[in-house]
């Protein structure tokens, strides 16, 4: 059983909660904090702010407020996730995934049926848990959307993001989220699968991965491409290296999505000592569903 409890936050003392949240999960820019009266204003107008808590202290928040996009029959009305953080102290153990969960819930609830957000798809944890957990999936690519961030985490990159779509009321959403939930893709089943990573990461000294030099052909009905699997690390001790995968990835994910890929998985994997984290790229009908 997990030891903490979500609840929807709505009361301006709640707000001020995640506000100091805020502050402890991407320290250093104050001016990049949602503040209390926005979320309390989103909160009366259709937005949801829910909360993790343990032993009564907040751990987590996931903040998000209706929005709409554009189709070729008018607007549709979607929800629009805009932040999710969990305290530095409660990383990896589950509750981002619970706090996303209970959103889908509400949502739902809601009759939405299409929850989209962006995150740094150099993030490997924020990758595994959005696209293999999550089942959200990715063809929208945003160079840098935000502009020149200054928090913490963001400081320095253009600050490029993958837009994620989240179809909630799909078969592939709910195996995920359900009862029994689908285990995640792991390196054996790649192998298996005859399938090869459209590059391998290249290792000088100082063992930082590196990205190959020039994008290869991009040919195949489906495409493992690897990231690195702790950015945030490699970013703080080889910053021009961290710009270089930032600028491969951007080259990759815009020619994939120029030619319809779609990124529909991602594989994290710790068995062979080295985690390795790589997403899956389909195109078509191609699915690595079909090697599960
Ligand atoms: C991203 C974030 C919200 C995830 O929350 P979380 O509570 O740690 O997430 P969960 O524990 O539910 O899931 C994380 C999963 O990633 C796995 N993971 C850990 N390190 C990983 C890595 N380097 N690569 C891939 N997966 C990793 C965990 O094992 C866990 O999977 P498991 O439950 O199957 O073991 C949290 O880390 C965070 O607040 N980050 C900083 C702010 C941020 O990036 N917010 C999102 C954009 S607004």
């Amino acid at each position: 059983m997990p030891s903490f409890n979500i609840r929807l936050l709505e009361s301006p003392e709640d707000m001020s909660l995640v506000e100091d949240l805020q502050r402890a999960v991407w320290p250093g820019s104050e001016t990049d904090v949602v503040p209390a009266h926005m979320l309390i204003t989103a909160v009366h107008n259709g937005g949801l702010v829910l909360g993790a808590f343990s032993e009564e202290k907040i751990i987590g928040f996931v903040f998000g407020f209706p929005g709409l996009e554009s189709t070729p029959d008018g607007p549709r009305a979607k929800h629009c996730s805009h932040m999710m953080g969990i305290h530095p102290s409660h990383r990896d153990s589950g509750v981002g995934f619970a706090l996303k969960r209970a959103q889908w819930q509400m949502v739902r609830h809601q009759g939405l049926d299409h929850v989209t957000w962006t995150y740094d798809p150099l993030l490997s944890r924020n990758a595994y848990l959005n696209i293999a957990k999550l089942g959200a999936v990715c063809t929208t690519y945003r160079r840098a959307e935000y502009g020149e961030m200054r928090d913490g985490l963001n400081a320095g990159l253009p600050s490029d993001r993958f837009q994620v779509d989240w179809w909630i009321n799909t078969r592939r959403v709910e195996r995920r989220l359900g009862k029994r939930s689908r285990p995640t893709l792991k390196l054996t089943h790649i192998a298996r699968s005859g399938l090869h990573p459209l590059y391998s990461l290249q290792y000088r000294t100082d063992d930082l991965p590196r990205p190959p030099e020039h994008l290869p052909p991009l040919e195949d009905r489906l495409l493992v491409v690897e990231i690195p699997d702790d950015f945030l690390a490699l970013k703080s001790i080889d910053f021009a290296l961290a710009r270089d995968w930032r600028f491969f990835t951007r080259e990759l994910f815009e020619a994939a999505f120029a030619a319809s890929y779609i990124v529909t998985d991602f594989v994290f994997d710790r068995a062979e000592g080295k985690p390795r984290s790589l997403y899956v790229l389909t195109h078509g009908e191609s699915t690595l569903e079909q090697f599960e």
